[in-house]
């Protein structure tokens, strides 16, 4: 499995590639709202008569979708614009260049000082401004950085129609962070936390139902807090994710339900029943805890404590015995010793995680921990990664062991890599590679696992199962 933070190319369908068509290729860097945030700018931009190509020579526009979490996702940016600057000089400068996302949420006006080939730079509330601005750029006329916040004004002008990529789809179900960890930049790249109203994300499932998609992946930084308004005509509050996943469990079709990523804080236990009682909810939480010594977890910011987390973990295991547990861990924060870093590695051995992503503490600018004192020396940190990712190494294949000899239902996401061979994706998020034919895409088959790797789960097709449509 990827880290989920590295940069991924958009996935782009260039069938319905009309004649006349300019190219568009977008990259996308950073976490799972981008990928969605990706997919809508390509429906923005298809009216216009842009198709997704698959390499940026080939682009009138190329689109940088950005992260800003750690220094290194964001210096990768200007590498890349560097590289841009010198294709859109042997096209003569007809290539448009735009910054999407966060670091052009963060360093709009740097980044067009720092590199004067970029076009148009658009923070992540402003992606339903894009053809304007692309028109404004075309004319040299105008504002060419629109980074206001209004994330309901997005959600309302963007396309209500989406296209389907496959089996699989993302649903921002919630934006921005309210949180303000003391390492965090999303509080300021994304803004204030805002949940879309119920009506709204049933209409954009149900669409997505329609095209064959059959799991849904609802989003938001913190995605457990969500409260949307309740549906028309109901008169009731605003709803929990538990109302809204119980709610999307009964469009037909959508037969596996996700969500991701959650806060310990806001886990309430309307939702930790959810993955008792509800099928479609599929057993796996993405819960990040980022440290297990309560004194770091406090300068942190993230109000709770270590036993609290594993008491969240003992009710939610309570609920539903075989769930996969996923976190986050950051390593080397301001003032970690070895004390603190070993009560992470504890509170790792007693969780046993699934999978895990870790880093090393990045400095932001304008975040209080930046500022703090006892900033950890960069080896100390290399250390410290080693040893927390072996133990998470081992904890993940020991998890992906465990299903051997089991059957397990697929959903099946496309052909494999090797001729007749199928791929998709366990209930624990894992990959399953599997000798049948890609005509079983959108189908969950079971497959009886015969081997498993660090990042995927290999086995043989039992049968493909009725699947109620
Ligand atoms: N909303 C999610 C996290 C979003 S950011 C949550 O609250 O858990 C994704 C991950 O990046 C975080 O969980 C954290 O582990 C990591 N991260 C964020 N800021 C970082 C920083 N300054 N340095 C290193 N890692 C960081
Ligand atoms: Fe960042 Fe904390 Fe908000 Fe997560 S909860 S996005 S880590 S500020
Ligand atoms: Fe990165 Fe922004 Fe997501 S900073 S992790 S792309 S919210």
């Amino acid at each position: 499995m990827n880290d989920g933070f590295s940069g991924i190319s958009a996935r782009m369908n260039s069938a319905d590639t009309p004649k006349t068509a300019k190219g568009v290729f977008i990259k996308t860097y950073g976490c799972q709202m981008n990928v969605y945030d990706s997919e809508r700018m390509r429906d923005v931009l298809r009216p216009l008569g842009y198709a997704p190509v698959d390499s940026p020579e080939s682009a009138d526009l190329v689109v940088l979708n950005t992260c800003h979490i750690r220094e290194k996702a964001t210096e990768k940016v200007y590498s890349e614009l560097g590289q841009l600057k010198r294709m859109k000089e042997e096209t003569g400068g007809k290539m448009t260049i735009a910054v999407a996302g966060c670091v052009a949420q963060a360093e709009g006006e740097e980044i067009m000082r720092r590199q004067p080939a970029v076009d148009l730079v658009l923070g992540p509330q402003a992606y339903h401004k894009l053809p304007e601005m692309i028109a404004r750029a075309s004319r040299a006329v105008g504002d060419r950085l629109e980074t206001e916040f209004d994330t309901l004004e997005k959600f309302d002008a963007l396309p209500k129609t989406r296209e389907a990529d496959g089996p699989t789809a993302f649903l921002s179900v919630q934006e921005g962070c309210d949180k303000f960890c003391t390492f965090c930049v999303v509080p300021y790249t994304r803004g204030a936390e805002l949940s879309r109203p119920v009506d709204d994300i049933t209409l954009e499932a149900r669409a997505l139902a329609a095209q064959g998609v059959r799991e849904i992946s609802l989003l938001g930084q913190n995605v457990n807090a969500f409260h949307g308004a309740s549906p028309a005509l109901t008169n009731e509050a605003d709803w929990t994710l538990g109302q809204l996943v119980r709610h999307l469990a009964k469009i037909g079709g959508i037969e596996r339900i996700r969500y991701t990523t959650s806060h310990p804080r806001d886990m309430d236990d309307d939702l930790i029943a959810a993955h008792g009682d509800t099928p479609q909810m599929q057993p796996f939480l993405h819960l990040p805890v980022q440290s297990g010594s309560d004194r770091i977890l406090k300068a942190m910011n993230r109000g709770h404590t270590a036993d609290e987390y594993r008491e969240i973990i003992r009710k939610v295991r309570a609920a539903q015995p075989d769930i996969a547990m996923a976190s986050d861990f950051i390593v080397g924060f301001p003032g970690e010793s070895d004390e603190d870093f070993e009560a992470t590695m504890q509170l790792v051995r007693d969780v046993n995680y699934a999978i895990a992503y870790s880093f090393k503490y990045s400095p932001r600018p304008g975040t209080p921990a930046a500022e703090m004192f006892g900033q950890v020396p960069e080896e100390v940190k290399d250390t410290r990664l080693q040893a927390l990712q072996k133990l998470l190494r081992e904890q993940q294949i020991a998890f992906n062991e465990s299903r051997i000899g089991q059957s397990v239902p697929v959903l099946v996401t496309g052909r494999g890599r090797l001729e007749g061979q199928a791929h998709g994706r366990s209930p624990w998020m894992q990959a399953v590679h599997f000798n049948g034919p890609e005509e079983l895409t959108g189908e969950i088959v079971d497959v009886k696992i015969t081997g498993a790797s660090l990042n995927s789960l290999s086995g043989e097709l039992v049968r493909a199962r009725e699947v109620a449509l």
